[in-house]
């Protein structure tokens, strides 16, 4: 009786063994991508990060198994992923080496702009050669005073005939200099601002005017090219403008909801790969005569660190469904996603180099370099105090 009045059991009946998990086509992609991870991009690793040097191995191994920018659709040449299989990509990647999950990750943050509010010519334009692993796509947002505000950035673009020039500073830009095109956000009306008053540009990296910045030296995420990009009286044909005028501002936080998603996946993979490692480690390190995996004190921390993963893992699931279907909670769980995996990778990645000891403090082991990864996913596509002002303000 109770059953029928509440409904359970019409919902019982459409239960099976799939419910609440990934299709087998995720899991089958999630193996072909860890193997490739394992045999192209884990080798090199370690000397991209020590020489600091753009992961060429992987992208070559990625566009050679169309695994570089996935989420582009099919209808562009591209593989058509769900926002699940790219996170998927991501997090295997970022599994083996942090750096290079930046290849699928950027371009995907690049090209949801145009993806989101471009016309169809500039979709096609754009997209195709994406795609084809011929260019990458970056997005530039963030100057030098305008961070975690991001509104109060500078940069201007001024509409001359069929036309815009565009003169500004954009700071921290991810894969600056090795992309072809960069999505860049101007102010086209001071007083208007975040409220109709900043369109999004495609630029490309041969337009006259353009020149990068000395890459920063960083903590991690060495491989990653970090620059700042000069804009310099460019100007670019009208047609650049992705959407209307003065909806850029809104197409920069819609983008932002959709890959925030994509950090978090990172911060899994980070993660993941340092549970593993150290899961390893301590049953073949011998202390007191026996593998210090058999001590309680070294099980509660490997028991915690796949706890808080796992946590992590279903949060940023939950998150991607909400992205594919395009719902209205999406805001707060790319937030929440993207801070509470990022959180959990630094916590797991501190507590592998501590199962590791003296030797997770050294180069000669790979936990370090994870955990050195892990902390910019506390910071960038928003800094974790930014998620939580997004996700107050949109409860569930
Ligand atoms: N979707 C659609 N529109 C949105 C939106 C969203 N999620 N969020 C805001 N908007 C629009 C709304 O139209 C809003 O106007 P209304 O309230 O009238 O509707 C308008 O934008 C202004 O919104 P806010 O008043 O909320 O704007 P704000 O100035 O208070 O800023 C903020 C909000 C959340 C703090 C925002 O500035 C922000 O997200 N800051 C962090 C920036 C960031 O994440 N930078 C990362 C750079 S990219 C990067 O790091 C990439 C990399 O290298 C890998």
């Amino acid at each position: 009786m109770v059953a029928r009045h509440t409904g359970v059991r019409a919902v019982a009946g459409a239960a099976d063994f799939d419910l609440y998990r990934p299709a087998e086509e995720h899991e089958l992609l999630r193996e072909s991508v860890r193997a490739l991870a394992e045999a192209k991009i884990a080798p090199h690793a370690a000397e991209v990060d020590e020489q600091g040097r753009f992961p060429q191995e992987a992208l070559d191994a990625l566009v050679a198994s169309d695994l570089h920018a996935v989420h582009v659709p099919e209808s562009y040449g591209g593989g058509g992923a769900d926002a699940l299989a790219t996170v998927i990509v991501i997090e295997e990647v970022a599994r083996v080496c942090a750096s290079s999950s930046l290849i699928p990750a950027v371009n995907k943050l690049g090209s949801m702009p145009v993806l989101l509010s471009g016309s169809e010519e500039l979709k096609a334009r754009y997209l195709a050669p994406l795609a084809r692993g011929e260019a990458m796509f970056s997005y530039a947002l963030s100057e030098p005073d305008a961070g975690s505000d991001a509104g109060g950035m500078r940069t201007r673009a001024v509409r001359d005939g069929d036309t815009y020039v565009l003169n500004g500073v954009k700071r921290w830009i991810t894969n600056a200099g090795v992309s072809e095109y960069y999505t860049v956000m101007a102010v086209t009306d001071a007083d208007k601002r975040t409220r109709g008053g900043i369109s999004a540009f495609v630029v490309e990296k041969g337009d006259e005017g353009v020149s990068f910045g000395a890459p920063e030296k960083k903590l991690g995420i060495k491989g990653s090219p970090t620059r700042e990009v000069y804009l310099d009286n460019v100007r670019i044909p009208a047609d650049r403008l992705i959407g209307e005028e003065g909806t850029g501002f809104a197409t920069a936080m819609r983008t932002l909801d959709h890959t925030r998603i994509t950090i978090a996946a990172q911060a899994l993979g980070i993660a993941q790969g340092a549970l593993d490692y150290a899961k390893g480690y301590v049953a073949e390190r011998k202390q007191f005569g026996r593998p210090v995996g058999d001590f309680q004190g070294v099980q509660f921390m490997l028991a915690d660190m796949a706890m808080k993963l796992e946590a992590a893992r279903q949060l940023t699931y939950a998150a991607a469904a909400r992205s594919e279907r395009g719902d209205s909670d999406l805001t707060f769980f790319g937030a929440a996603a993207k801070c509470y995996a990022s959180d959990a990778a630094m916590e797991i990645t501190t507590d592998a180099v501590q199962l590791l000891g003296g030797y997770g403090y050294t180069r000669d082991y790979p936990v370090e370099r994870m955990m050195r990864d892990a902390k910019i996913t506390q910071i960038y596509e928003g800094t974790n105090q930014i998620q939580r002002i997004v996700m107050a303000r949109n409860l569930p």
